[in-house]
Order: structure tokens, then C-alpha cells, then sequence
């Protein structure tokens, strides 16, 4: 067997803690998603660490990882959930019930306003007319109201599809679109105020941005309760400046008297999952040799077409680091369903087992089941080592969302 069998101390593979991954792996279906309870449990210790500290409020943006069965090892940690539409708001109120349940949308619909009433408890606007349209409604029912600011201060180079900042987005209100729109009758309304700006950044953009904010919305806050930072901290990151951003949110905390909420998605569960696959051909192309997998990067890591980055694989390098160098692909139709190139100590073969990192974060919520793909099982591994299904998918999965029940 060749391949993966060389060990990874690396971040992402640190939940393993130097155990042999066909010990613990062998015999699972593949492809399948494991849970890392542990990690979960870690990231949750340094999060509540830094609201402890701080006074802040830390609640999971679901769209990042919203597999529910995982909840109650992140609930102590947290003060609730954040959503980006009624279904997540649910999710959150019926499985971390008794936490704070915060929603934010780029535009909410009537025919799910009364519904997302029953389980949200902050409800944050994107623009002043969503405010004027829903904003008493929600008011009237006992909510927290806000609207998310856009402070126009881009802080990341590369990925512009994350970007809330660039020029012309739809993402929040801008001081100019507030002065135009914002009449004292909807500023009343308003009991705090949230922004996302960052994707995957350190609290030194942060700071950057937190100024950004102060320059164009500081006469606002000090008359709000609440401000929400958003998400893309990478907070659980090792080597992130957890100081740092303490000090942003004390500072905030005492300049404007506000509340801090942080809605990190990544940070809630970095490094706390695998994508388990196997070798099911292997072939050459001139001078490129290809591995074909059971698992499909169109399907089963559609982040990695689409942010796009290469995951971490267990044991394998660089390209040009190790002997074996491959081209790892999906089985699907789409040529360009490619994982990346990786190199190995010896060449794989098929049946080899391969373990992908960082796949508890916008993978699970986010596959699909193009070409007819079965959906990858899920399981958690606990502490101890052992795994434990969650959730397997069949055929029946795949027809049902296309049409009739018959
Ligand atoms: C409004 C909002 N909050 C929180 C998040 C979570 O971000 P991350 O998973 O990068 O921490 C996002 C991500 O897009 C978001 O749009």
C-alpha cells in the first residue's frame, strides 16, 4: 500500500493525535466525513476563553458547519447560533435551544417573516428599505433589531468572491446609502448595528477595519446596544493574535458601551473533520499520473473549486517534496473536478485510503449530488478513538429532492 501511511503533525491533522488513520479509518465506508469531537471540543475551550476575558458573546455561524448531532459538545462554549435564513434560525432554536438565535439575510421574504419570529431573537437588516419593511414587525414581537453596516474597507487580496467590501456589493449599508435612507423614525428602530468584512483573517485586519467602522459609523454607535464583529476570524487558528483581538473588542466595549457578538464559522470547527476516500484507479497522461478517488471535489469539497484552495492531505506533500507525485480527481463528468496535485513517499495504488483535513467547515452544508454522487456518510470520532455513524445516505436521498415520492 502506498500513499498516506507516513503520519501528519500538521494543524489540521492534529485531532489524530499521531494515531495510525487505517487503525481508526479502515474499515469506514467511503467516502465519508469524520467529526472530530475533540477539536470541536478544543476550538470551543479557546472561544469561550475570549469571551471569558472579554465580555463578549460568541455564537456559531451555521453555514459553515451546521451538523446538529455536534451541538451539544459546542453549546457550552457558546451563547447561541447565527443564521442566514428562517431554516438555519430553526435549526439553531430546536438544537442549541435555550441560546441566543441571531439572523442575518440580504432580504427576508414575507411569506417567512411571521415564521422566522418564532425562533430568532436578533434580526439584522441589510439595507434601510428591509429595516422600514420588517423592521416594527420584528420590534413589536420583542426582537433585537440591527442592520448590517458596510464600513468600504477591504482587507483581503484574492479571494473577491468573499469580499463584502468590494466596490458595488450588496452587502450592508454604506454612510452614504445610511444618510440618504436612514430617517430618525428607522434609526429609533435600531438597537444595534453588525458588520463582516474578513474571510479566513487575523485580528490585525481587525483592527484595520474596527477603524474603518469608527470613521464612518462612530457617532451612530454609542447610541446602539450591540455591535456584531461578523465572521472570518480565525480565531482557533494556531499563531492567531487572540490579544489582538481582545484588545479591539475592549476597545469597542468601552468607546461606544456596546455589546460585542463574534459569529465565527471556520473558527467553531477548523481543523475538526476529515473526508476519508479511496484510490479507485490510478493512471498516466504524458508525464502527469493521475489518481481517480471516490470522493469528488465537485461534490463532496465544493470549496475547493470554488474559493479555490488545496485541501490538506494526510502524509502527502507539496508537489516536488516527496517522490510520487499525482493528480487527484473526482469520478465525475467534469474535467476540471481536480483536488490538486500531492506527492508521496511511495506511489499510491488503488484501494489506498486517503484522508483529506479541514473538511468539518462548508462541506457537510454544503455538497451536492451532481453526476448522481452519493452523498458521503458522516461520522463522528470520539476521544477515545472509536467512530460512530451519524448519518448514512442512499439512493433514495438522491431521488427524493428531484422530484415525486412516489
Ligand atoms: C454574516 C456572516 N457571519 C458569519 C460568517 C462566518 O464566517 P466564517 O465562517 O468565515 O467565520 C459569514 C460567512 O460568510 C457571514 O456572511
Amino acid at each position: 500500500m502506498g500513499g498516506c501511511d507516513a503520519g501528519d503533525s500538521r494543524p489540521p491533522f492534529r485531532g489524530l493525535a499521531g494515531r495510525d488513520i487505517r487503525s481508526l479509518f479502515a474499515e469506514l465506508p467511503t467516502p465519508c466525513y469524520i467529526l472530530d469531537e475533540e477539536m470541536l471540543r478544543h476550538n470551543g475551550e479557546i472561544l469561550s476563553g475570549v469571551a471569558r476575558r472579554t465580555g463578549c458573546r460568541i455564537l456559531l455561524a451555521q453555514k459553515a458547519f451546521s451538523n446538529y448531532d455536534l451541538y451539544p459538545v459546542l453549546a457550552p462554549y457558546l451563547a447561541g447560533t447565527e443564521a442566514s435564513g428562517l431554516y438555519e434560525a430553526r435549526l439553531g432554536a430546536e438544537e442549541m435551544s435555550g441560546k441566543e438565535v441571531h439572523v442575518f439575510c440580504a432580504a427576508y421574504k414575507d411569506s417567512e417573516f411571521e415564521e422566522l419570529l418564532r425562533y430568532a431573537d436578533h434580526i439584522v437588516f441589510n439595507s434601510p428599505r428591509q429595516l422600514e419593511k420588517f423592521g416594527r414587525r420584528a420590534k413589536q414581537a420583542g426582537k433585537s433589531v440591527g442592520l448590517r453596516i458596510n464600513p468600504e474597507c477591504s482587507t483581503q487580496e484574492g479571494h473577491a468572491i468573499y469580499d463584502p467590501c468590494a466596490a458595488g456589493s450588496r452587502m450592508g449599508t454604506t454612510r452614504a446609502q445610511w444618510d440618504e435612507k436612514m430617517s430618525p423614525d428607522l434609526i429609533g428602530l435600531l438597537d444595534g448595528l453588525h458588520f463582516h468584512t474578513l474571510c479566513e483573517q487575523d485580528a490585525d485586519a481587525l483592527e484595520v477595519t474596527l477603524h474603518a467602522v469608527e470613521e464612518r459609523f462612530g457617532d451612530i454607535l454609542s447610541t446602539m446596544k450591540w455591535l456584531n464583529f461578523g465572521g472570518g476570524h480565525h480565531i482557533t487558528r494556531p499563531g492567531y493574535d487572540i490579544e489582538r483581538l481582545e484588545r479591539c473588542i475592549q476597545k469597542a466595549q468601552q468607546m461606544w458601551g456596546v455589546q460585542v457578538y463574534l459569529e465565527p464559522g471556520e473558527a467553531c470547527a477548523l481543523h475538526a473533520g476529515y473526508l476519508a476516500s479511496r484510490v479507485l484507479d490510478v493512471l498516466q497522461n504524458g508525464g502527469t499520473r493521475i489518481a481517480i478517488l471516490d470522493a469528488s471535489a465537485a461534490c463532496h469539497m465544493p470549496d475547493v473549486l470554488e474559493m479555490p484552495y488545496r485541501p490538506p492531505l494526510y502524509g502527502a506533500g507539496e508537489p516536488e517534496e516527496k517522490p510520487s507525485v499525482f493528480r487527484l480527481g473526482g469520478p465525475t463528468c467534469l474535467a476540471g473536478d481536480v483536488i490538486g496535485d500531492y506527492s508521496f513517499d511511495a506511489p499510491l495504488e488503488e484501494g489506498d485510503l486517503l484522508l483529506f483535513g479541514d473538511m468539518a467547515i462548508y462541506s457537510t452544508c454544503k455538497n451536492n449530488t451532481f453526476n448522481g454522487m452519493p452523498l458521503p456518510g458522516i461520522f463522528v470520532l470520539h476521544g477515545d478513538g472509536s467512530t460512530e455513524c451519524l448519518k448514512s445516505f442512499g439512493y433514495e436521498d438522491f431521488k427524493e429532492r428531484l422530484g415525486r415520492t412516489k
